[in-house]
């Protein structure tokens, strides 16, 4: 095994080694989230840099983020070494605000969650876990959920 193979990792290294399944990482590779080489005989090999950019996915996941707003944030931090603090701070408060608005939601949802105590309607009009802040009125009259396609 050469030296540059040596730096890189399987895919099942990677996964042994960041707790995601190969399949994850395959789909995270097809979305741009992470890149690997191709040896000659096809196989993946990821740089080991890659470990941290799926750390950096799995905290933007437990914040909330879609792996799409995952990647955005990636985008603006360096791709081959640890980001410096200037670099990470308007990526933690971002995060921080999304947290924070996310414990008012939560917050708000548990205040009104009263009137369902014991009542198993799921009214769409009343109903705050089934439809917080009327969130399918705001979308538009009618029956938003059975026809979506017909919509347009
Ligand atoms: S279950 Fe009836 S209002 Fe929520």
């Amino acid at each position: 095994m050469t030296s540059a193979i040596r730096d890189r990792l399987t895919i099942g290294e990677l996964a042994a080694r960041s707790g995601i399944a190969h399949s994850a990482l395959r789909y995270y590779e097809e979305l741009g989230l992470i890149h690997s080489e191709r040896t000659a005989g096809g196989r993946r090999h990821y740089a080991r840099q890659t470990l941290r950019r799926l750390a950096f996915i799995k905290a933007a996941q437990t914040v909330g983020l879609s792996l799409d707003e995952a990647r955005e944030a990636m985008a603006d931090l360096p791709a081959e070494r640890s980001p410096t603090l200037a670099e990470w701070k308007p990526v933690a408060t971002s995060w921080q605000q999304r947290i924070d608005e996310q414990i008012a939601d939560l917050q708000r949802l548990r205040d009104h969650l009263t009137g369902c105590v014991g009542c198993g309607c799921l009214s769409l009009g009343r109903c705050a876990l089934y439809n917080p802040k009327d969130i399918q009125g705001a979308e538009g009259p009618g029956a938003r959920k059975l026809l979506p396609k017909l919509d347009r």
